[in-house]
Order: structure tokens, then sequence, then C-alpha cells
């Protein structure tokens, strides 16, 4: 028996950039993978376009989809006569929210499949790379016999039995991601007004990133304990450097709005009494939502 033949044969549906990338690593870790899209398109080579999602889904144990949205998602499972998802695993790479992965977990073990959700913390070139970040949550029993297939799409890991954990960190992820790159683009746009090229100035924003990445280990251990004393740079001192930032973008001409927002929560942990702590008391703002 040729290695190919005793790898878990893998179902893709959805062929949009994602779900292609999704294929060909699977593909390429020799799972037999079959495939299928809203639009008929063949997959990548050496995959087996099926000719409907039924069949697609039938034709293995395991079956992954990634599409636009959950409408899209509600779509595809519509193809698929009642009865076609018993007995199969579903892991959805679809990005939504918990709450829109926990009421598709119910649906589809209503119909008798094992759930998992899943987030994809990569763009669809780094599927495939050992580390790239692939988040699932659900079925711990199906994670656990799929796990060597799942690990073919990246550093697979497992963050509990609630389906919606995985969309709770991804976005919470790539909230982190958004809110990093406008800094950033702030950052350039400022630099840029004075000539500036952002190539010019990126290694120095590479050292930014990494020096406020240092912070975080401490910052978290005074939001998890409620303490927020600085011992070097108090709030007060961190407001009036963010007024500077600000004043930098208004005389450039650059827009401010992100800026002007994370001062406002500054200036409320102030008032709120912590100007003497350190920039952690700003999470009490966040939670007043
Ligand atoms: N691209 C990324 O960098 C990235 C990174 C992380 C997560 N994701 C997530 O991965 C998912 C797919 O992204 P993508 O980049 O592959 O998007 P995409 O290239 O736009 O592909 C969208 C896919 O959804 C299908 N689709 C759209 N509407 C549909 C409907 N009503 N019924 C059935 N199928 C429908 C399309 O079918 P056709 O093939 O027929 O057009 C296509 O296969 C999204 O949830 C996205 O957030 C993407």
């Amino acid at each position: 028996m040729t290695n190919e033949q005793q790898k878990q044969p893998v179902t893709v549906l959805g062929l949009g950039l994602m779900g292609t990338a999704l294929a060909q690593a699977f593909r390429r870790s020799g799972h037999p993978t079959t495939t299928w899209t809203r639009s008929n398109r063949p997959g990548p080579d050496g995959t087996t376009a099926a000719a409907s999602a039924a069949d697609a889904v039938a034709a293995s144990p395991l079956v992954v989809l990634c599409v636009l949205d959950y409408r899209a998602v509600d779509a595809v499972l519509a193809r698929v006569p009642d009865g076609g998802l018993a007995g199969k695993t579903v892991v959805n790479l679809t990005t939504g929210t918990p709450e829109q992965a926990r009421e598709t977990s119910d649906r589809i073990t209503g119909r008798g499949a094992d759930y998992l959700d899943g987030g994809i913390m990569s763009n669809p070139e780094g599927v495939g790379d050992p580390t790239s970040m692939m988040l699932f949550s659900g079925s711990a029993e199906s994670y656990q016999v799929h796990h060597e297939a799942l690990s073919a799409l990246g550093d697979a890991r497992f963050l509990g039995w609630d389906a919606g954990l995985a969309a709770l960190y991804d976005a919470a992820l790539l909230g982190i991601m958004y809110s990093a790159l406008t800094g950033y683009l702030q950052a350039v746009a400022l630099v840029g007004r004075e000539g500036v090229s952002a190539a010019g100035f990126t290694p120095m924003a590479r050292e930014m990133l990494t020096a406020t990445s240092s912070f975080l280990g401490e910052i978290a251990g005074q939001v998890d304990s409620g303490h927020y004393a600085s011992r070097s740079a108090r709030l007060d001192m961190q407001l009036s450097a963010a007024e500077h930032v600000i004043d930098a973008g208004r005389v450039r001409k650059v827009d401010t709005t992100v800026l002007e927002h994370v001062k406002s929560l500054m200036a409320r942990a102030v008032a709120d009494g912590h100007a003497g702590s350190d920039y952690a008391a700003v999470i009490d703002q966040i939670r007043k939502g």
C-alpha cells in the first residue's frame, strides 16, 4: 500500500483563494483530496473534482468547508441531502462570529456529524507552513482522530470543546493585527509627509513592534491581578505623549481619528484615578464597552 493510500481522504468545499490553498496543502501532504465549489471549477492539480457538493461530502470522512461567510456555509450545506452528513467530521474554516460557529455546530451535529470550527491565522501563501497558526475548537474526539490531516495546514491548536472558541480567538487575534497594521500605516503616513519612504522607516517599525510585544507579559500579569501600579511609565505621562503624537499628525494633515480614540481611553482611565498606573489600566475603559 502506498503512503497516499494510507492517508485520510479529505474533501474541501469552497475553492476561493483560501479553499484552493487548503486543498493544495492536503494534496501536498499526501491526502487524497476531493474538491467542490459553487461554480463547479476544478481544484488544484492532483485533486479530484466532484460533480456535486453531495458527491464531494460522500467521498471523505473529513469535510473541510471554507467559503466567504456563514450565509455561504448554509447555502453549501443545503445542497447536501439529509443523512449525507451522518458520520462525517465537518471542519468549518469560514471566518465568522462565535455565535455563528455555535449555531452551525448545533445544526451540523443535529444532522449526525461531528463539528470542528476553525480559524486560519495566515494568508493562503502561509497555509501548509508548519509555523502558521491554525485554531480549532469543538469535538475533541474528532480533533484527535483528524489531527494528522489538520496538521497538514500548519501549526494546529485545539482550544476546547466549545465550537465558538476558535472564532473568539480568531476575532481577538485579528483585532491585534488590524490595530497594529493601522498603527504602522499611521506612522508611515506621518514620516512620509517629511519624505521618509515606507521601506526606509520599516526596520525601525519592526523593532518597535518587537519592543512592544516584550511588554505583554507584564501587562498580562497586571490585567489578571487587577493591579496596574506603574514602576516606570505613568499613564498621565503617556497621555501627554499621545497628545504630542496627535499634534504631529494634525500639523502634517494625516488622519488622527484612531489615535484620538486611544487618547480618549487613556484620558478616561486617568480621570478614573489611574494617573499613576501603567497602560494596563486602559483595559477597564475598554471593558465598559
Ligand atoms: N484569504 C485570506 O487571506 C484569508 C485568511 C484567513 C481566513 N480567510 C477566510 O477564508 C474564507 C474564504 O476566503 P477566501 O479568501 O477564499 O475568499 P474568496 O477567494 O472570495 O472565495 C470565496 C469562496 O466562497 C464561495 N462562495 C461565496 N458565496 C457563496 C455562496 N453564496 N454559496 C456558495 N459558495 C459561496 C466562493 O465560491 P466560488 O468558488 O463558486 O466563487 C469561493 O469558493 C473567508 O471566510 C475568509 O475570511 C481568508
